[in-house]
């Protein structure tokens, strides 16, 4: 029995990091039986996979994304997800609707929640802070924002609740069902609206695009936002006011200039990689690293072993602001790299900074050590804080 037979699914949702580094170095590319799936590990190996999408599909067979969403762009592989995320990704850059709300909204909407807890002078900042600015960040930039953070977020915990159903039991598939109809009534009646009286937003964009997207392109893919694009941006907001709140030093820097800031997101996004994982499927026998794989095996790219391989980053472990060593591969490094990376970097570092500077005295809670639970979602389960209120 090899290391690999041994792995669990408990063992890497607790502590993957001494498994993957192990597979690193013994057996990059490897069977887990546990998972009926084989892992990559090295970043050269994964990037291999990310540059042929032809051999390593997106389109996997059974898909739990596709049963719960819809066909959307990440179960599909070019050139059909191209033309999506071509109509799709606009309004995520800074020059579309996420810039102008980044600049114009967001500070306000993160000082907004601080207030309403300010008095308590504690607060677990995952819930009712990190998780309100992720989940009104997307409803604001798509336009959905009359139904409320709270709401949103709840549809974002049921789409991913019918997603990770991997037990599939029809009970937890029933509550992805209901989340997923609850936001395709919503779109649908938003899409109507926006018709007659246009009004700058994420879904007016969608709706206009000229890759004449359907309306059933529009939902799936507007599920997929929303079980993919809020969990992320709340992890890295917990981990990055985690990560200064324990270093002194860094926080000095991060709190003195907007590059170093930056810097800070990136590096603590490499560090942990929120989103663990790129799952694909293979359309014919192929090899990597010398390792033969049969056809219509699961292939897992693991990502956050790969931003920790000491063959593409000095010193992994470490947050380092000066790195040269080149990108990382947080937000994947192929044809699915994520459409909502530059709005989900500008809410981690708008959402942390806003805390850090609105509360005087903020510190981590003695009382409460933070814990990082999750293997392909990997965050904080609480971050606790104490201020001088
Ligand atoms: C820190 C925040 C985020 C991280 C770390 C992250 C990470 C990722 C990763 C690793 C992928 C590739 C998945 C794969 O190839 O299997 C991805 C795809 C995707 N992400 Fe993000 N994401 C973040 C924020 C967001 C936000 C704010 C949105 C909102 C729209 C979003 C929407 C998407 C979509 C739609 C895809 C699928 C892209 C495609 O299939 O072409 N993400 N993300």
């Amino acid at each position: 029995m090899g290391f690999a037979d041994t792995i669990t699914a408990e063992d890497l949702d607790r502590d993957p990091a001494p498994i993957l580094a192990r597979l690193r170095e013994e057996a990059p590319v490897a069977w887990i039986p546990a998972l009926e799936m084989w892992f990559v590990t090295r970043w050269d190996d994964v990037q291999t996979m990310e540059d042929h999408p032809e051999v390593f599909s997106a389109a996997t067979e059974p898909s739990f994304l596709a049963r719960t969403l819809g066909r959307n762009m990440l179960t599909q592989d070019p050139p059909a997800c191209t033309r999506i995320q071509r109509a799709m990704k606009p309004p995520f850059l800074r020059a579309g609707r996420s810039g102008t709300f980044v600049e114009d909204e967001l500070p306000a909407m993160c000082d907004e929640l601080i207030e309403g807890f300010r008095d308590q002078g504690a607060f677990d900042i995952t819930s009712g802070y990190a998780d309100a600015v992720s989940a009104g960040s997307l409803a604001a930039v798509l336009g959905l924002d009359a139904h409320g953070w709270e709401e949103v977020w709840r549809w974002c915990e049921g789409v991913c609740t019918g997603v990770a159903n991997f037990a599939r039991d029809p009970e937890l598939f029933a509550v992805g069902q209901r989340a997923a109809d609850a936001i395709e009534v919503a779109v649908l009646a938003r899409l109507d609206e926006l018709r007659l009286r246009p009004e700058a937003s994420g879904l007016l964009h969608f709706l206009r695009a000229e890759e004449d997207l359907t309306a059933a392109e529009i939902v799936n893919n507007v599920r997929l936002m929303i079980s993919g694009g809020i969990n992320e941006p709340r992890d890295g907001i917990a981990l990055v006011v985690w990560t200064l709140l324990s270093d002194d030093g860094l926080r000095l820097k991060a709190l003195g200039s907007a590059a170093a800031m930056r810097r800070v997101v990136d590096e603590v996004l490499r560090r942990y990689t929120p989103v663990g994982t790129i799952t694909r499927q293979t359309t014919q026998p192929t090899e990597l690293a010398g390792i033969p794989l049969p056809a219509g095996v699961l292939v897992s790219g693991i990502l956050r072993s790969v931003n920790l391989d000491p063959a593409r980053f000095r010193d992994p472990e470490r947050i380092v602001l000066s790195r040269t060593e080149g990108a990382n591969a947080a937000f994947a490094l192929g044809a699915h790299r994520c459409i909502g990376e530059w709005l989900g970097r500008q809410e981690i570092r708008v959402g942390a900074e806003r805390l850090l500077r609105n509360l005087p005295g903020l510190r981590l809670d003695p009382d409460h050590e933070v814990e990082l639970h999750g293997f392909e979602f990997r965050g904080p389960k609480s971050v606790r804080v104490v201020w001088d209120s």
